[in-house]
């Protein structure tokens, strides 16, 4: 059965913008981040497809400067944000891992198993 498990209000995260979560979901700790652009809202785990790094420096903050693209801080790697993938930097063609969200009443929920 699905399980809605809260990330954090929509508000919480600018347009463009991102935010970075610790939860648990179906027994298995998950470290993952949401990305906000246009409207639409895309999650991924935490982890550079490179060597497994966390690809934020600073807290939260997983894009470039522009707000265009998913930026590595290890290495500099750059993913689109809708699909994840690698598009400059060390693992070009590489994807990050999606996860499955859902915008719902204001707030950004992950979808786990019950
Ligand atoms: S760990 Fe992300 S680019 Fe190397």
């Amino acid at each position: 059965m699905e399980k809605l498990i809260l990330i954090c209000p929509l508000e919480r995260v600018s347009d463009p913008g991102s935010y970075g979560f610790s939860l648990e979901s179906g027994g298995k700790h998950v470290n993952g981040f949401v990305v906000r652009r246009d409207g639409e809202c895309f999650a991924y785990v935490n982890s550079c497809p490179h060597t497994g790094s966390p690809l934020d420096w600073v807290e939260h903050q997983f894009l470039d400067l522009e707000g265009a693209l998913i930026q590595c801080a290890v290495h500099d790697a750059r993913f689109l944000i809708d699909t994840g993938e690698c598009i400059f930097g060390p693992c070009p063609g590489a994807s990050l891992e999606p996860l499955p969200i859902r915008v719902d009443s204001g707030n950004i929920y992950l979808l786990g198993d019950a």
